[in-house]
């Protein structure tokens, strides 16, 4: 193959990773699959999610510039461990939180942190 054509070749291969956000380092989920989870499971009635369509009045907090977060509901360090514990059982976490558990299967929830952590 000449130069050129690898070039274009590799191009092209930059250009379609641009629109599929890939996990970050250490993050076992798919954000793609995460990212309809969240609009399957609702969870834009409550947040503001970047790159998800939503209601515009805000029960929880916004989740622009998650992976940025250094803790998550007050007191919890943002490990994709514990934000997957979180999406899952919050009441196991803080039993009077206002965020409710919808059931999210575990597959789900660690899908669902990989997209959260594209987000800065
Ligand atoms: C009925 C409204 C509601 C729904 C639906 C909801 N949440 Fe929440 N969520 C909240 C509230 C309220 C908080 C703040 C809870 C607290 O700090 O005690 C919260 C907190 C969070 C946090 C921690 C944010 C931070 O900055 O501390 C994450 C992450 C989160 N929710 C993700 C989700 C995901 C993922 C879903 C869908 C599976 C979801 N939420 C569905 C109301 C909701």
């Amino acid at each position: 193959m000449s130069r050129r054509a690898g070039g274009v070749l590799a191009l092209a291969g930059m250009l379609a990773a641009c629109g599929q956000p890939s996990a970050p380092a250490g993050v076992a989920g798919d954000p793609a699959r995460g990212r309809l989870a969240l609009t399957q499971y609702a969870c834009h009635a409550c947040h503001q999610i970047p790159g998800i369509t939503g209601s515009e009045v805000y029960v929880g907090p916004t989740l622009k510039g998650f992976a940025t977060r250094r803790i998550i509901a007050r007191n919890l360090p943002s490990t994709p461990e514990n934000l997957a514990r979180w999406i899952r059982e919050p009441q196991k976490i803080d039993p009077h939180t206002a965020m409710p558990a919808l059931g999210v299967s575990e597959q789900d929830a660690q899908d669902m942190v990989a997209y959260l952590l594209t987000l800065d």
